[in-house]
């Protein structure tokens, strides 16, 4: 049988003068059917009140009591927020920033990863937790820090990267090539001469800013490698995980989840938003779930998700009542093994004493908050069969850090924003809205399986993978590339001729000219084919191509590209490739993916379902989910507002679950 995990962070390093407050925890913990808590996160100044004096006692204390009443550990390694003495004794510790002034004590997150003293302080204290509890049977994983992410620019870090640069490049003659740095005389004769980008020094040469955000990234999961490896030189079986984030920018999660066991992230979507339905908050929500499963193609968890309110938005509503069980349930259903919030226990003072929390400054049980905590524990009890299931492989859209990286700071067509993740939630919606299931692959993964690519503004593409997409098409795959995509190549340099690149032909299109529309800017279309709405608006970009043997689906109904395709389909060798010239409005994506997917995709869910019913699949089990506060249908079934309901699929049907 599988286990579902239900649980919290748990700080109890900031109530250890409270002994009845700790009692109460597990109390209460056992009533919530927690069976799993990250501990420690913030805790080093307790585990370390002086410099290699170790207090550890407490929470061995905390870790016998926890897993006297089943509850299982993922234990944190504090390197997420450090002592004051440590900031005060080595400065080298603390980050630089771009302009290159160094940070003072204070806040989190933001350390200098390449610092030897400081990989050697966490090192230590690292080791110091895995010798005393790594093979506590209560200790099931490791959470690694806590939401790496930033960069630092200290001496330390420029010669870091410019040690990366000459294991990339090797000459300096090549890096020059690659960043077409005779461009303002910006050509350099030494490595020793590249700094990292600053507002008062480089910013206009795109291959060095790309290169810096690959450092970043690479350097930030050096140190966490640097973490997990200290761990395993005491506890070899040691496994672990690192919480990422909604739409964090700084680090490749596809190349950090290689070098972990488990992806999990961390969910804090704005419920409730005036004027949003709730499903479309739901859909924003699913592509980051579908996102975290898909680092790794293996169920993720869900580390972190708040009970009620957050404190840090613009407004902070509490969740509806039935909303928590919604929304666990539903990272449940997108291939989480887990529901975690932040926190356990609401904090008594500092910034985040108003964030929600299971145990909330009442201490009670009986308020609603806490009751609906236990229901989520009931319900991933009920339910503890779909643990461990993975996704079929439907459609595949690809998601690239370094592509939306060189995308976002490139200058032209239009520096308002390029509006990435809208452009991704527009195609994800469109596939969800349809029923299919959605993987994210990274350009250097294998492409095999999926029924159809989906390639939103892939600005950046290397030969090979241009190579591979022609493979898959001329092999009988679908693929949707969209406007922008096939322009530079690794280093951000303009591919030279035909564009997209190596696609022209398989695309049956060759742009022409980009219009950059400002906000609010519209430009008509026009349906030429049954199946797709009669008419539309581009916005965003209005790429103009020349039709090359593609057959157009919408074309431009205005301005001076009239007839111009908006969107195309063209065969190629045993394939399909479809072009869409422009950013659509929303409802758009649902009928082009019923479109594409006739007779490509298969609905996870075959029936009729009402708007704001969402339907998933984990191996043979489905989720059905009404978003609206109204009862809805969906096929046979008739769901209560809010309700969520699971199903195995059978030889003859299906048989309720949940
Ligand atoms: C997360 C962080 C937690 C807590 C939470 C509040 O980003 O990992 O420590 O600050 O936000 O929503």
């Amino acid at each position: 049988m599988g286990v579902l995990y239900h649980g919290a962070d748990y700080n109890p390093d900031q109530w250890l003068t409270r002994p009845e407050i700790l009692e109460q925890d597990i109390d209460f913990m056992k009533k919530a059917g927690v069976n799993c808590v990250s501990l420690g996160i913030f805790a080093w100044a307790t585990l370390e009140p002086s410099e290699g004096n170790y207090n550890l006692d407490w929470m061995e204390e905390i870790i016998d009591k926890l897993w006297a009443a089943g509850v299982h550990i993922d234990l944190a390694t504090p390197s997420g927020a450090r002592p004051a003495w440590m900031a005060e004794k080595y400065p080298e510790v603390r980050r630089v920033n771009a302009d290159r002034i160094r940070q003072l004590f204070g806040e989190r997150h933001n350390h200098c990863y390449t610092s030897p003293v400081y990989r050697e302080k966490v090192c230590a204290i690292n080791q110091m937790l895995a010798s005393r509890f790594g093979r506590h049977p209560a200790v099931i994983m490791w959470h690694i820090s806590n939401e790496y992410g930033g960069e630092c620019h200290c001496e330390l870090c420029q010669k870091a990267f410019r040690k990366w640069l000459k294991e990339k490049y090797g000459t300096i003659d090549a890096v020059n090539k690659a960043w077409n740095a005779k461009f303002w005389s910006h050509e350099y004769r030494d490595f020793d001469q590249i700094e990292s980008p600053a507002p008062h020094g480089e910013h206009s040469v795109h291959g060095l800013k790309l290169d810096w955000k690959r450092f970043v990234s690479y350097q930030t999961i050096d140190f966490m490698k640097w973490e997990r490896d200290c761990i395993r030189e005491i506890v070899p079986e040691a496994k672990v995980c690192v919480n990422m984030m909604y739409h964090y920018d700084g680090i490749d999660y596809f190349e950090q989840a290689k070098d972990i066991d488990l992806a999990s992230w961390d969910s804090y979507p704005t419920w409730h938003k005036p004027g949003e339905p709730l499903w479309e908050t739901a859909l924003d929500t699913a592509l980051m779930h579908d996102l975290y499963y898909s680092v790794k193609k293996q169920p993720f968890w869900l580390m972190e998700s708040t009970p009620s309110y957050t404190n840090w938005q613009r407004v902070s509503k509490p969740k509806r009542p039935g909303v928590q069980l919604l929304t666990s349930l539903q990272a449940i259903a997108h291939g989480s093994d887990s529901v975690m919030y932040f926190q356990w226990r609401q904090s008594q003072g500092a910034s985040e004493k108003f964030h929600g929390a299971v145990v909330s400054h009442d201490c009670r049980e009986d308020n609603r908050v806490f009751r609906e905590t236990c229901d989520v524990g009931a319900a991933l009890k009920a339910m503890a069969e779909v643990a461990g299931t993975g996704k079929e492989k439907q459609a595949a859209i690809v998601m690239d850090w370094s592509n939306k990286w060189a995308l976002e700071d490139s200058q032209g067509p239009r520096n308002i924003g390029m509006g990435f993740w809208q452009e991704m939630q527009r195609h994800y919606n469109g596939l969800a809205q349809n029923g299919v299931s959605i993987d994210f692959v990274h350009p250097q993964e294998a492409l095999d399986g999926y029924k159809l690519v989906v390639c939103p503004l892939v600005y950046m593409m290397s030969e090979e993978f241009t190579l591979r997409l022609r493979e898959y098409v001329k092999n009988g795959g679908t693929l949707v590339v969209t406007y922008w995509s096939g322009v530079v190549n690794e280093t951000d340099l303009v591919w030279l001729y035909d564009s997209p690149h190596n696609l022209t032909d398989v695309l049956g299109v060759r742009r022409l000219e980009v219009d950059g529309m400002f906000d609010g800017e519209k430009r008509a279309c026009r349906a030429v084919c049954a199946g797709l709405p009669e008419t539309a608006q581009g916005s965003v970009l209005c790429e103009v191509a020349a039709l090359e043997g593609a057959t157009p689906l919408m074309v431009y109904d205005e301005e001076f590209y009239a007839g111009a395709p908006a969107v195309s389909v063209n065969e190629f060798g045993e394939g399909k490739a479809y072009y869409v010239a422009t950013r659509f409005e929303k409802d758009f994506y649902k009928a082009l993916y019923k479109t594409v997917g006739e007779g490509v995709l298969e609905s996870v869910y075959p029936y009729e379902t009402e708007e704001g019913v969402l339907a998933t699949r984990r191996g043979e089990y489905v989720f059905l989910q009404n978003f609206n506060d109204h009862p809805a249908k969906a096929g046979e079934w008739t769901l209560e507002k809010y309700q969520t309901l699971v199903l195995k699929q059978t030889q003859d049907g299906y048989e309720k679950v949940f």
